[in-house]
């Protein structure tokens, strides 16, 4: 039988709505009758939303939701072609957000939307548009995933691992780490049959990539250094990563010890 409480909304027990078996002289005895104050459909409904702001404060706390790039950043490409450069020494400082935002857009952020009939673009190319170089990002506050689509870092460990961004001691005091994880998964039979074939169309997608990243360093003056001397077998095993995902290149960036 459905019970509505009779008594005026100010009058009724705290737990009035949220469950018969919150109520302390009920807690945990299910043969008790209902309470006279009890409501179901109040009681789901308040724990569907319950539920639902949790999920959604759950997903904000573990995402960084990045400001949107600046393209409209103005500085000659030939010159950040001519100033490109790999440097291997940085301040002692993090990147704000807005450099994040710049820095991961321009290594293979969104420029083109999907639609129904083709697959989005990216800043980068890649072979067959098979996007399968993820950017995972190392900080000191924890390991993120870079998610172009919405342009967006998802917590993956909050842990810092820049001590395994590469097997040089320098680059452990970097303040970005980038790891580029190839999805093997994502590769057609056409463009690579096999694991060698896989490997090197990784390389070759990754080394656009780490190329776009160097050019948005010159500009914004941030030091950066592609690194190929990294354990790529325990970095896996630190990141969680599946079977068929493969760590490719790491790659650091930092600010700049000098102003120009
Ligand atoms: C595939 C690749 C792997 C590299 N690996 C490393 C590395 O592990 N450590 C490092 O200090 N530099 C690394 N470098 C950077 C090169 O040493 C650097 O690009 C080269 O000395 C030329 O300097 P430049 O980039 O300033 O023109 C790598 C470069 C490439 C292209």
């Amino acid at each position: 039988m459905k019970k509505v409480s009779t008594l005026p909304r100010n009058h009724r027990p705290l737990w009035s709505g949220l469950g018969v078996h919150f109520a302390p002289e009920y807690a945990g005895n299910s043969n008790k009758p209902l309470h006279p104050t009890f409501n179901r459909r109040a009681a789901v409904k308040s724990g569907l939303a319950w539920l639902k702001l949790q999920r959604k404060y759950t997903i904000m706390k573990n995402t960084i939701k990045l400001p949107v790039p600046r393209k409209d950043l103005e500085f000659p490409l030939m010159k950040a072609l001519e100033k490109r450069r790999t440097k291997r020494k940085w301040k002692d400082d993090s990147l704000s957000n807005q450099e994040l935002s710049n820095l991961l857009w321009a290594a293979c952020g969104i420029t083109k939307a999907e639609t129904k009939r083709s697959k989005s673009k990216r800043t980068t190319p890649s072979a067959s548009n098979s996007q399968a170089i993820k950017i995972y990002v190392a900080m000191k506050k924890g390991l993120f995933l870079y998610d172009e689509k919405k342009h967006q870092m998802i917590l993956i460990l909050s842990k810092d691992i820049r001590e395994n961004i590469g097997t040089q001691k320098m680059m452990r005091s970097a303040p970005v780490g980038l790891i580029y994880v190839s999805d093997y998964s994502k590769f057609k039979m056409y463009i690579a049959k096999n694991d060698n074939q896989k490997w090197f169309v990784s390389g070759t997608d990754t080394g656009f990539i780490s190329q776009n990243v160097y050019l948005y360093c010159a500009a914004a003056n941030l030091c950066t250094v592609i690194l190929g001397l990294v354990d790529r077998d325990k970095l896996h095993k630190i990141m969680g990563l599946k079977e068929d995902e493969k760590v490719v290149y790491t790659q650091v960036v930092g600010k700049s010890l000098d102003e120009t």
